[in-house]
């Protein structure tokens, strides 16, 4: 969603800003802006579009010229996508960029309505919030977000100039993610990391409710009494290449590639005599022991990674799981108990639906557990333990190494808890973990052995209007992953369906042509998805179906036949996803689309 970025040091500050916004273009925006001090008076440029388009306008009008400023990628929520709603807005001495979303802003417009303050341009309820910091503003600028503060109610991150401080950039956290790095003699704000790496690996995270003062190059902080904060100075452990495409067309393609790494990375310090060990995250075999349920709440891509975690779980540890949708789990009332453990997955550790989850969740007095990517993030803060999947940042809008790294820790946390609950004997414990440590190869063979048939595959997919994924148990988990990445950037309608459940109502659908992409890696399956896969070939449909290297496929069930590499049964998804991504990936760079960011879609959605 939303980025913000601000900058106060002796560079050219509208090339810091834009070149910091373009790190964060992958959290999705529909417009773009800065503000800076020029002459010690603020100019603005913001334009609807991409961050192309205002370096266009800035040409064309003159770029802002000075070393102070903020600035925003916009992803509309209030008010469409225009230059007028476009950030920075502005009261009469204010100038700001948001993050999040102002959910009393109407009464605050109302308020301000009240006391003669009717000079409202935008849709958005970022004017208001300028608007209402305007109206506080007595010449200390402390003392007018503080007294903002308290009027605001929402999850949101502001970066704000004062017209009469200039060279100075404040910013303020409320929930919505930011961090303030410090160079030599310059200090950034930003929304996420990448957008700094490239001039300071060092940064500070801003607690909820926390003031930071950017000034002749130096960040300083307080709370939201007013009181000064000392803040520890983290180091990013990513490096810059890390957030560049380097040689790949495409981020996606890239984390594709990233794969085996990352995998490895997370997985081998969780791994001690051959046997899984969570101690590392603060997680032993006697908690694993006292669970009656487990709970996994995740959204999109983190979810689906939780209904493979479900099947293995339950098939090897023997503890009932249940998955939910974060937007729906805070909704219906959930029967939780402190015996149950709800694990949160998320990539962003951001996601405002799986933040409330988690909140919920310890409310109702469950033990909570996340599996989170980026390091301090919300969720990975304000869980009881927490596992970091060691992806790295990962910029496509699509995820792809999250996903797969996610799958890992499921698997991690099955093979532990079985062992723990005396389902699986050490013997069985070690073997499984010995098949886990050696998916990273195979994992980069399937890359290795599978792009040019997918690419060629794809080139049948991009003229469909409609396809399905089809698959039984683990194979029907992985396919809803498989077919949400072809949505999402390839445009192509798409749905995942369990095999078995097709005749049901579903196998109408099927046409002369369509693309029904068939999971079936899963060999005590096989047969019975074999024949699902008969009836939709039957009627018509082009079959594609992914299996491992060695099953036997009657030739006239499938048009195509995507092989993979036989590992361990219940470790197939990690090879299996491949193709997946590869065929999502080709068929979105086939059509032409934005691959690394689709259209309508945020990376991170920090809002509900
Ligand atoms: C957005 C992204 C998805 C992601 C989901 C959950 O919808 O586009 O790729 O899976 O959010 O994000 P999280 O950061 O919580 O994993």
């Amino acid at each position: 969603m939303c980025g913000i970025v601000g900058y106060v040091g002796p560079r050219d500050c509208s090339d810091v800003l834009v070149s910091a916004l373009t790190k964060l273009e992958y959290r999705g925006y529909d417009s773009a802006g800065i503000a800076v001090f020029e002459n010690n008076a603020i100019k603005v440029a913001k334009s609807k579009g991409r961050l192309t388009d205002l370096t266009k306008k800035m040409q064309k009008e003159g770029k802002p010229i000075g070393h102070a400023g903020i600035g925003h990628t916009r992803w509309a929520t209030h008010g469409e996508p225009s230059d007028i709603n476009s950030h920075p807005h502005s009261g009469k001495r204010v100038t700001l960029v948001h993050n999040g979303i102002i959910e009393n802003y109407k009464e605050i417009k109302q308020f301000l309505m009240s006391n003669d303050r009717r000079g409202f341009l935008s849709d958005t309820d970022t004017e208001v919030v300028a608007q209402l910091l305007d109206f506080y503003y007595d010449g200390d600028p402390i003392r007018a977000i503080r007294k903002m503060l308290h009027e605001v109610r929402g999850s949101f991150a502001l970066g704000i100039i004062f017209a009469d401080r200039p060279d100075t950039v404040y910013a303020v956290r409320c929930e919505s993610p930011l961090i303030v790095g410090q160079g030599s003699g310059e200090a950034f704000i930003a929304s996420d990391v990448p957008a700094i790496i490239q001039y300071t690996k060092n940064y500070y995270l801003l607690d909820h409710g926390e003031i930071a003062v950017l000034k002749n190059g130096i960040a300083s902080f307080c709370d939201l009494h007013g009181r000064m904060v000392e803040k520890e100075l983290k180091t990013a452990d990513w490096d810059e290449d890390s957030a560049e495409k380097g040689e790949y067309e495409h981020f996606m393609i890239k984390e594709i590639h990233e794969q085996p790494t990352a995998v490895k990375t997370t997985i081998t310090p969780r791994i001690e005599n051959g046997m899984p060990d969570l101690s590392e995250c603060g997680i032993t075999p006697d908690m694993l022991r006292g669970y009656q349920r487990i709970f996994i709440v995740a959204c999109g891509t983190a979810m689906h990674a939780g209904m493979v975690g479900k099947y293995v779980i339950e098939r090897l540890a023997r503890v009932p799981v249940t998955v939910d949708m974060a937007s729906e789990f805070r909704y219906r009332d959930p029967l939780l108990s402190e015996e149950d453990l709800v694990v949160i997955i998320s990539q962003s550790g951001e996601t405002a639906d799986s933040k409330e989850a988690l909140n919920l969740s310890k409310r109702l007095g469950a033990k909570t557990l996340a599996v989170v990517n980026v390091k301090g993030s919300s969720i990975a803060r304000e869980a009881d333990m927490v596992i970091y999947t060691h992806a790295g940042p990962e910029i496509a809008v699509a995820s792809t190494k999250a996903y797969l790294v996610q799958l890992s820790v499921m698997y991690l946390l099955a093979f532990e808890m079985a062992y723990a609950n005396g389902k699986l004997s050490e013997e069985e414990c070690r073997r499984l973990t010995a098949s886990l440590v050696a998916t990273p190869a195979a994992i980069a063979k399937t890359i290795d052995d599978l792009v040019d048939d997918c690419q060629y595959i794809s080139t049948k997919l991009i003229t469909a209007d409609s396809l399905l994924y089809i698959g039984r148990g683990l194979d029907y988990a992985l396919s809803m992953e498989g077919s949400l990445k072809l949505k999402e950037i390839s445009y192509i309608h798409s749905e995942s369906y369990a095999a078995g459940e097709l005749k049901h109502g579903t196998i109408s659908l099927i046409v002369d042509g369509m693309p029904v992409i068939a999971v079936a890696t899963q060999n005590t399956l096989l047969e019975k998805t074999v024949s699902n896969i008969k009836e939709v070939k039957s009627r018509g449909a082009m079959t594609i179906v992914v299996c491992d290297e060695l099953s036997s496929i009657d030739p006239e069930a499938a048009d195509y036949i995507i092989r993979v590499p036989r590992i361990e049964e219940v470790l197939m998804p990690m090879v299996a996803a491949i193709p997946l991504q590869l065929l999502a990936y080709y068929t979105s760079v086939n059509k032409g689309n934005d691959v690394d960011k689709p259209r309508n879609l945020a990376k991170s959605v920090t809002v509900e």
